[in-house]
């Protein structure tokens, strides 16, 4: 089914089944340990045995000679692959280094053997006895050091300009020019990167935990060189996975080639350790902002520039992304500057792009505001725009970020807000809020479904979509239960196997509006079939409480398939409604903290998004969603960095003791608002994304509350202790 019109009237409409705040039908299942993650899969292949990863032990150079004999003569080992034996490996477009490594090392911790033994501590020991020679090189580890180096990256859209920025800025009466910095970030999910290989003949098998089914499959046919059809990827629970998981990792290759050459099945987890530079990560950046305006607080220059690093041949942190649609302004400029660094790959993390860009921009409209003695949502409002700023035949397909503002403001007491900082004190804590907008895009990707009527009256549906902790399982199963009349007890969703068709994946909040709209578009498919096995018109046939009425009859739905089950499959592809309508959602975080005046501890207090995504499928998975990004927001203001050794090239806080995430115990009671709305531009499911909007503007809420709390500016994140303590006032 093509969506290329504004969607009209229909059966989700009727908002029986979804837009209801259902409980995750995975639940049960996941809190009772039943649902089985990929290295758990006991059940799937008799007798495995286990893989354990080496990784280079410097950061860049070239394997000089490896000595296996040791690892080889240890107990239970049964085979060791490393790029000497492997065979001609190639690389998929979405992996920069190779996933084995050698002769040549591309970064610290990048894999260059495996070894399989009977049991993983046998394969753990006799890893620990491979012995490698390196000859190392020098390489570039330190951002700022390799700024000025930095260079146009050849492809996407880096730069942009509309009007005459230099000139504006220049002549704007206020102005504000300041620079931000961001640190490299890890993605921290609970389930490592692990996977399960079995080969039948020259056809593989993997159970696997990854975001995007078809992606994994393609990429890892390429990387083994066989044809994609003789790849099954299986994947149906996965415990979080943050972008880690968009793209192939060394588990699924190693797992597949430790199969190959010892003949048995192999598992194969990367331990936490090995995560932080064996695999991707969110890059650093450097943000410089310019924003010039009237002194009424209209903006008339808005420039963003940011500089990140990667591997050769990688990817910049797209952190302008979000300035060039979020506010008004006649003169504009945005550029985009990637350093060469030989830190491990880095890729997408937690709404890569705007999660990094408005940690700057929002700071900076905080910053502005108070230069204009502008309240600094008024600044934000009075600079809204419905047209896309850089094209303005563009208009936004729905866009009511002022409602955000205007509803959150209301709700979260901001008119009894102090604007002048350091002025609240409770005991010893110094008390403020602040407040940032959210914006994040809301991509729409074709997504396959299958969906089969049996004689039972159970209605299933098979696609390769992923469930990575955010409710996909549910809300798909919400949305054939609307579609064909039936309660969602009778509903059996079936995700995440390549053998399903290909749906839109889980990454950049695209996967629940995309998917649940290829389950709808085979489910229109599926009620033509049943109509025209009932005889009756499928065009004015009502599908409701298990029956299909059509003029005046009415038919049991489970009549259609009473000689045979009813199979039909479709894909929504999505025509050209999002090139002519920018399709974006929008938000507003609101945040109070407490900082200690003599200790500079810093509690978040109270926290309230309000967020405009659409039809909202499931408030309790979606409010669910958007409390996890919240909490993820503020580890990305106060907590979280994966510190650089820039003599040795590596992460060094590589594991959970190191590298702080916020836990329970550092948030406090969330409030999310959905706004009610629909957006028919989005797709027949009138829904977007709302995932990853909630960590959008959240970390620079936190730090324009400490702002607020003290008086004191960080432009550098995490605001961690060190940053204020000099600053306080004390408890005196
Ligand atoms: Mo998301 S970082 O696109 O999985």
């Amino acid at each position: 089914m093509r969506f290329d019109t504004p969607a009209t009237a229909n059966p989700i409409d009727q908002l029986k089944i979804i837009g209801q705040p259902v409980d995750r039908i995975d639940g049960p299942p996941k809190t009772t340990g039943t649902a089985p993650y990929a290295y758990e899969r006991h059940d799937a292949v008799p007798n495995p045995a286990y893989g354990f990863v080496v990784g280079s032990a410097i950061p860049k150079g070239r394997i000089a000679s490896i000595n296996l004999d040791d690892a080889k003569a240890a107990p239970g080992v049964l085979a060791i692959v490393t790029a000497l034996n492997a065979g001609k490996l190639g690389k998929g477009p979405r992996n920069t280094a190779m996933l084995l490594g050698g002769p040549d090392i591309e970064h610290y911790h990048q894999a260059v053997a495996v070894v399989v033994a009977e049991t993983f501590e046998q394969a753990r020991a006799a890893a620990h006895l491979v012995q490698v020679r390196y000859v190392k090189a020098d390489g570039q580890y330190d951002l700022a050091g390799a700024k000025n180096s930095a260079a146009k990256p050849d492809h996407g859209k880096p730069d942009t300009a509309v009007g005459d920025f230099a000139g504006a800025f220049a002549a704007a009466p206020v102005q504000h020019d300041e620079t931000y910095t961001t640190p490299d970030h890890s993605h921290a999910m609970m389930e490592p990167h692990a996977s399960m290989a079995a080969w039948d003949g020259n056809k593989l098998t993997l159970w696997t935990s990854n975001q995007m089914i078809d992606w994994g499959v393609g990429d890892l046919a390429l990387t083994l060189g066989i044809p994609k059809e003789n790849v099954r990827l299986i994947s149906p629970y996965i415990g979080g996975g943050f972008g880690s998981k968009l793209f192939l990792r060394t588990d699924a290759v190693l797992a597949a080639l430790g199969a190959r050459a010892s003949g048995r099945p192999v598992k194969l987890a990367l331990t936490r350790p090995f995560i932080a530079n064996n695999t991707t990560h969110r890059p650093a950046t450097i943000q410089r902002i310019r924003i010039g305006a009237t002194p009424d607080g209209r903006i008339t220059a808005i420039g963003h520039e940011t500089w990140s690093g990667d591997l050769p041949g990688g990817r910049p942190e797209d952190a302008i992304q979000q300035t060039r649609l979020l506010y008004a302004g006649a003169n504009r400029m945005t550029a985009t500057r990637l350093a060469v660094l030989d830190l491990p790959e880095g890729n997408a993390m937690r709404a890569p792009g705007e999660a990094s860009g408005l940690m700057a921009l929002e700071i900076a409209m905080d910053e502005m505001a108070e230069k204009l003695r502008i309240d600094p949502i008024a600044f934000r409002v009075m600079n809204d725009t419905q047209v896309d700023p850089e094209e303005p035949q563009r208009p936004f397909s729905q866009r009511h970020l002022t409602e955000c503002f205007r509803i959150g403001a209301e709700r979260f007491g901001w008119d009894n807000r102090l604007r002048q900082p350091g002025r609240v004190r409770d005991g010893n804590w110094l008390v403020g809020t602040g407040v940032a907008a959210a914006f994040r895009n809301s991509p729409v990707i074709t997504s396959g479904a299958r969906v089969r009527l049996d004689g039972r009256g159970t209605v299933t549906v098979e696609t390769d979509m992923t469930d990575i902790g955010t409710g996909s399982y549910t809300i798909i199963a919400q949305t054939a239960a609307e579609m064909m009349g039936v309660p969602l007890d009778k509903v059996v969703v079936r995700l995440g196997d390549s053998s399903f068709p290909a749906s839109a994946g889980s990454g950049g909040q695209w996967g629940a509006n995309s998917s649940t709209a290829g389950v709808y578009a085979a489910c229109v498919k599926l009620r033509e079939a049943v109509a025209r096995k009932l005889g009756l018109n499928a065009a004015d046939a009502v599908f409701a409480d298990g029956q299909v009425r059509s003029g005046d009859r009415s038919v049991p739905l489970v009549q259609a398939a009473s000689d045979a089950e009813l199979v039909a499959e479709d894909a929504i592809e999505f025509g050209n409604l999002a090139t002519t309508h920018q399709i974006s959602t929008f938000g507003a975080h609101f945040v109070e903290v407490g900082v200690d005046a003599a200790t500079a501890e810093i509690r978040v207090r109270r926290m309230l998004a309000v967020c405009s995504g659409g039809r909202i499928l499931n408030p309790k998975s979606a409010r669910s969603q958007v409390i996890g990004a919240m909490t993820m927001g503020v580890g990305a203001a106060l907590m979280e960095e994966l510190a650089v050794d820039k003599r040795r090239g590596f992460f060094v806080n590589h594991d959970l003791a190191g590298y702080e995430v916020a836990v329970h115990a550092d948030i406090p009671h969330q409030d999310v608002i959905f706004l009610d709305e629909a957006d028919p531009m989005s797709s027949p499911m009138k829904a977007k994304g709302i995932g990853e909007l909630g960590i959008c503007g959240v970390a620079a809420a936190v730090a324009n509350a400490i702002y607020n709390a003290t008086g004191v500016r960080v432009r550098n994140y995490p605001v961690t202790l060190d940053k204020l303590l000099d600053r306080l006032p004390g408890v005196g």
